[in-house]
C-alpha cells in the first residue's frame, strides 16, 4: 500500500474538573493524507513554517516506523486542516493520531489501537485529546506504570455542545507554564468529586447538575486571565443555564447545553460585552473516532 488519507475529529479536553483526564470527540475534523515516495520528505497544505520534520503528523509517523523496527522512506504528507491551530481543540492530538495511525495503516496495521495511544501519549505527555480522538465519543484516561488507559463513557443525546473560538490562539505550552505545581487538598477534593458527577450528569441529560459539576480548581482559574473577557462570558453562559468551561488548555470556550436556541441568544448578546470576535460554533460528538482511508 502507497497512500492512506487518515481523519481525525476534533476533541475537548479536561470538560472543566477531569484536567489530563476527560475527553470529547467533536464533529470537526482533519484530513492528513501520507503517500511513500522514493524522495525525502515533502508536506503541504500547512505554513510553511510546519512544512519540516518537526511537523507532529510527520514525527508521530516516525515514532510508530522506530517502534516497529521498520526504515522511514520518502513520504508526501498532505493536511487538510479544519480544526484551528492553538485554539483546544485538539488540533496537535489530531496530528499525532494521523501520522501513528498513517505509518501503521501504510505497513500492515500491525499495532493496535493502544499501541498507536500508548506511543503518542509518550510524545503529548498526557491523553485526553489523544483517547476520544483515536475512540471517539466521552472518555476518561489515566496513566499507570506510564501507559495510558482509557474507558468510555455513554452521552445523553440531547447535549448540544457550543464551541466559543475566539480571533486569537493560546499555545498550550504557555497555558500550562501559568498552572502551579503544587495544589491544595481542598481543590484536589473539588475537582475529584465534581469530575465524578460531570460523567453521570453528561449521561443522564441533567442540565442542572452538569451545569453545577462543570466547575474545576487546578486549571482555569489560573488560564482565564490569558483569555480576554472569560469571565463575562461565563456569566452570560450561566445566565442561559449553560454548563461552561474551557475547552482543553483555551482559547476555546464550551457550553452543553440541551436548549437548541442557545447559539442564537449568544450571538445577540457576545459582540456587546467582548471586543474580540468569537465564532459560536456548535459541534455533534463524534462516536467514530479517527479512521484510515487506504489507497492501493
Ligand atoms: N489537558 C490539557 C491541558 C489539554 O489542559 O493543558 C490541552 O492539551
Amino acid at each position: 500500500m502507497k497512500r492512506v488519507t487518515v481523519r481525525v475529529p476534533a476533541t475537548t479536553a479536561n470538560l472543566g474538573p477531569g484536567f489530563d483526564a476527560f475527553g470529547c470527540a467533536l464533529g470537526l475534523y482533519t484530513d492528513v493524507t501520507f503517500e511513500e515516495t522514493d524522495a525525502g520528505l515533502e508536506i503541504t497544505g500547512c505554513d510553511e513554517a510546519y512544512q519540516g520534520p518537526d511537523n507532529l503528523a510527520y514525527t508521530s509517523y516516525c515514532a510508530v516506523l522506530a517502534s516497529l523496527s521498520e526504515e522511514v522512506r520518502g513520504v508526501k504528507i498532505h493536511i487538510d486542516a479544519h480544526i484551528p491551530i492553538c485554539r483546544g481543540l485538539g488540533s496537535s492530538a489530531a496530528l499525532l493520531v494521523a501520522g501513528a495511525m498513517g505509518a501503521n495503516v501504510l505497513r500492515g496495521s500491525k499495532l493496535s489501537t493502544q499501541g498507536l495511544l500508548n506511543i503518542t501519549n509518550a510524545m503529548e505527555g498526557h491523553p485526553d485529546n489523544l483517547a476520544p480522538a483515536f475512540y471517539g465519543g466521552l472518555t476518561a484516561s489515566m496513566v499507570d506504570n506510564g501507559l495510558p488507559v482509557t474507558v468510555s463513557f455513554p452521552l445523553h443525546p440531547s447535549w448540544e455542545f457550543l464551541a466559543l473560538i475566539p480571533d486569537f490562539d493560546l499555545p498550550t505550552t504557555l497555558a500550562r507554564s501559568v498552572l502551579p505545581e503544587q495544589v491544595s487538598r481542598a481543590d484536589a477534593i473539588y475537582n475529584i468529586s465534581h469530575g465524578a458527577m460531570v460523567l453521570k450528569a453528561l449521561e443522564l441529560g441533567d442540565e442542572k447538575l452538569l451545569r453545577n459539576a462543570m466547575q474545576d480548581r487546578l486549571h482555569q482559574k489560573y488560564r482565564k486571565k490569558l483569555i480576554p473577557d472569560y469571565e463575562k462570558i461565563e456569566a452570560l453562559a450561566r445566565t442561559y443555564g449553560a454548563a461552561f468551561c474551557l475547552s482543553g488548555a483555551g482559547p476555546t470556550l464550551l457550553c452543553i447545553t440541551r436548549d437548541k436556541g442557545l447559539s442564537q441568544k449568544l450571538a445577540g448578546k457576545l459582540p456587546a460585552i467582548t471586543q474580540h470576535n468569537w465564532e459560536i460554533l456548535p459541534l455533534h460528538v463524534e462516536f467514530q473516532g479517527a479512521q484510515a482511508f487506504p489507497e492501493e
